[in-house]
Parts: C-alpha cells; structure tokens; sequence
C-alpha cells in the first residue's frame, strides 16, 4: 500500500469544502467490475453495502451537533461535510440498484445496516449532560471511522494495482471521487470531536471499539456477497468463502490494500501526535477532483 501520508509544503491550508453534483451511468458495468477477480471485486462492493447507512448516520449525528457549533469556520467545514456526505451515500445507493438487475439482491444486508445505525447509535430520549455526552460518544465513533475512510481514499487515489487490473472506468471513478473527498474532509469529524473533548481518552477508547466491528462488518459482507453472486453458482462451496489468502494476493496485486499497509494507517490513530492531515494530500484530492468523469458530467 503506498504511503503518501505526508503532507507537503505546497498543501493549501484550509478549503472551502462544498458538495459536487455526479453523474455515473452504471449500465454497461459488469457485475466483476476488477475483470476476472470477484473476490476483490466483492471486497471493494462492501463499501456500497455499508456507506448509504453509514453515511447517512453522520449527515443526521452531525446536523444534530452543527447548532451547538459556535466556531464559524468549523461551522462551514461541518455544513460542506454533511452535503459532501449526503451525495457519497446517495451514489453509493445507485450502485446498488445495479446489483439487483445484476442478480445480487443487497436487501438483507443494507436492512441490518439501516436498523443497526437508527437503533443502536441513532438518537435517543436523552436529556442534559446525558444528551451531549452520548452525541459526544457518536461524534468520537464518526471521528473514528472517517480515519479509515481518509486512509483508503488516499489508498484509492494511489492503487495503480487496480488500473492494472483494467478496473472499469466508472467504478475506479466512483471510488476515487468519492476516496479524493474523504480525504478532503479527513479533519472534520476529528475538529469537531475535540470542539466537544479535547482529551485523547474517548478518542482511543472509541477507535478500539471501532476497528474489529468495521473489519466483521466487512468479512461478514463479502461473505454475503459472494455467496449470492449467481455467476458463482457453480464454484465449490470451499472457493466461494472468502478466505485470508485470497485477501493476501489480492494485496499482492495491489486490488487491495495488504494487511501490513491497514495495521501500519490505522495505527497512527493510536499515537499522541495524530493529526488527520497527515493522512494523505489535499492537493492529490483536488486535482483529482477536477478532472473526475462523473463530476464533470454533471457539471455539463
Ligand atoms: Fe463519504
Ligand atoms: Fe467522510
């Protein structure tokens, strides 16, 4: 996994973030969209399973943090964050809808998901110290999950592995536009968290907590999406579970990340000097984001 995790000095300081209009036209993406390797394919697929939720949650967790706000410019960072984050979950949703003309229906999993981020960390009858202390809580898991979410977009942006693999144009696209803005808006969700707690405690504590649900979540979706491929109807029950050595090759052929390249950028996390905007290069994002097909059809 490459790493890029240092800013340079021509890094802009600060941007305005702001939400892109896309366009994907999904009709002509094959259902293995990396040609001849469903076990990556599925891998990245997960991410359509889990963001529209996921995402979805923050925009509703941040919108309920934004009036307590009275930092102006981190006002403006979470207003361009909630619109940024609205328009990833709805794209990713499309994606899904191509899945079911394609055989794969992803109902089962994305109806856990809705009911796991409304019931268990959606909003509840709270008030007082007890009301800010859980939206505090939430902030800290959105914190935590919009690490990995900035360390796998600058993974994205760099993973020559995936052009090599003749990865369809329009779903590298989806995953690099919507990687370049992760990285983009990597330090909102950890400026707000220390807005409300400014200690290390929560901050450690929560991505403890975080990272083993994410990495369940994710084996548990990639064994749910290679076991309804109906293209994979005729492998042996053995070949269509997922396995460590497939993810090992996969890595290998730079599809996906490799372990090594996932402990080595979560683990900055974990040390007293972490700082979002270490992680990846804004100016990489940027121009990414200039010349990326879907924004510019939009902006057609
Ligand atoms: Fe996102
Ligand atoms: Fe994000």
């Amino acid at each position: 996994m490459p790493d890029t995790g240092v800013m340079s000095d021509t890094e802009p300081d600060h941007i305005l973030l702001q939400a892109r209009n896309v366009e994907f036209d999904w009709a002509d993406v094959p259902l293995h969209w990396i040609p001849g390797d469903p076990f990556s394919t599925h891998t990245l697929n997960v991410l359509h399973l889990l963001l529209p939720a996921g995402e979805d949650w923050f925009v509703e967790t941040f919108k309920e943090a934004l009036p307590l706000i009275e930092d102006e410019k981190l006002r403006e960072d979470v207003i361009g964050f909630i619109g940024q984050e609205a328009v990833h979950s709805h794209a990713h949703s499309g994606v899904l809808e191509h899945l079911k003309t394609q055989g794969i229906d992803p109902t089962p999993f994305t109806r856990q998901m809705e009911w796991t981020f409304r019931r268990i960390l959606g909003p509840r009858p709270l008030t007082g110290l007890r009301s800010r202390n859980y939206l505090v809580e939430r902030l800290a898991v959105v914190a935590a999950i919009e690490h990995a979410t900035a360390f796998l977009g600058d993974w994205v942006l760099n993973a020559d592995g995936l052009d090599r693999a003749r990865t369809h144009p329009t779903m590298l696209d989806l995953l690099r536009w919507h990687g370049a803005e992760e990285v983009e808006h990597r330090a909102v969700a950890y400026d707000v968290m220390r807005y409300f707690d400014k200690r290390d405690a929560r901050r450690l504590r929560t991505q403890v907590l975080v990272t083993p649900v994410l990495v369940w979540l994710w084996v548990r979706g990639v064994r749910f999406l290679m076991r309804s491929d109906p293209s994979l109807a005729a492998w042996s029950e053995h070949r269509r579970k997922p396995h460590y050595s497939d993810f090992r090759a996969a890595g290998r052929r730079g599809t996906l990340p490799t372990t090594w390249g996932l402990v080595k950028r979560m683990s900055t996390y974990f040390t007293r000097s972490y700082d979002p905007r270490n992680e990846g290069s804004t100016s990489q994002a940027v121009r990414y984001l200039a010349e990326s097909p879907a924004a510019r059809a939009a902006a057609k």
